[in-house]
């Protein structure tokens, strides 16, 4: 058996929603493309905020059709690692804004914490867990211990951050223990994200990707960093129009306030992104125009 790229299909797909603020746009691929592989029964993830990660599981959920039921587990407070969040109420409310009208019929926003959330699942239950919740060595740790109950004979528990060495951050450490103790594979790109098989009995599509893991090592890491990379590139390009669109709403607001032509090239956001190039040029002229009435 060889690697072969086109064999994940999923990891090649645009994600529907990336949001800024979000360390884990690099893995989005792999997750993606491991939805596919593992077809899991119920997904939960423990740290959402403000969805990169978690809405990634549910477009591969949908684009697949699959009877998955996914649970996202947050407070949308933050917490050590990421600090307390001033505008939580708002950051759920985007969320949902996607959300809802896309996976409410198969997901589930628990604003709760992981240990409020625990009692609601089944021991056994649980086939895929994102565990991206505070990284202190001890939180994550907590976080592993008292869900791996949960887990299923082919569950599957991701970890994030298992690159990072920022003061505070100790997902690093508690990989370096259980790594060794199941099946696993860590991507070192994108701050890291570690695969454990904790199952006894792991889904045969994901034991013969682990071989090809560990027969193509570099292949593998390699796909997947630069589909990531791809995906960072895509979420750049989105926000890049997106503050283009603030600035040329600046200009059309000072051109409207001073008697002077507003841009008649400005049509809606979604087709600025969908010709950006078109939408910078006529950000130029406007500018242009601008600076160049204020100067005379
Ligand atoms: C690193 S962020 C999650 C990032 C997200 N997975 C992404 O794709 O960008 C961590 C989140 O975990 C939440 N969190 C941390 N510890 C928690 C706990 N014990 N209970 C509930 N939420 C928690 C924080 O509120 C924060 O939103």
């Amino acid at each position: 058996m060889k690697f072969n790229p086109f064999d994940y299909p999923l990891a090649w797909a645009d994600p529907a929603m990336l949001s800024l603020n979000s360390d884990f746009v690099g893995h989005i691929p792999f997750v993606m493309g491991l939805v596919d592989l593992l077809r899991p029964g119920t997904v939960v993830e423990l740290g959402t905020h403000t969805g990169n990660s978690y809405c990634a599981f549910c477009q591969a959920v949908r684009l697949r059709q699959m009877p998955t039921r996914c649970y996202a587990v947050d407070t949308w407070r933050g917490d050590a690692s990421m600090g307390d969040y001033a505008n939580g109420d708002a950051i759920l409310a985007q969320l949902r804004a996607h959300h809802d009208p896309n996976y409410a019929s198969f997901s589930t926003l628990l604003r709760m914490t992981f240990d409020e959330a625990l009692p609601r699942f089944a021991d056994g239950s649980i086939d895929l867990l994102h565990i991206d919740g505070c990284h202190t060595y001890e939180a994550v740790r907590h976080d592993f211990e008292a869900w791996l109950p949960k887990l299923s004979d082919r569950g599957v528990v991701l970890l994030h951050d298992t690159a990072e060495r920022r003061a505070g951050f100790g997902v690093y450490r508690f990989w370096a223990e259980v790594a060794a103790k199941y099946p696993s594979l860590n991507f070192e790109h994108c701050h890291g994200l570690g695969m454990l098989l904790v199952g006894a009995r792991p889904e045969p599509a994901l034991q013969d990707f682990m071989q090809l893991a560990a027969a193509e090592p570099a292949a593998i890491q390699q796909f997947f960093a630069f589909q990531g990379l791809r995906v960072g590139k895509h979420q750049a390009l989105d926000y890049s129009v997106a503050f283009g669109w603030h600035v040329q709403s600046l200009l059309n607001a000072w051109a409207a306030a001073h008697g002077k032509p507003v841009n008649p090239q400005c049509g809606t956001i979604q087709a600025a992104q969908a010709d950006p190039i078109s939408f910078f040029y006529n950000l130029y002229l406007s500018a242009q125009q601008a600076l160049g009435n204020t100067s005379s």
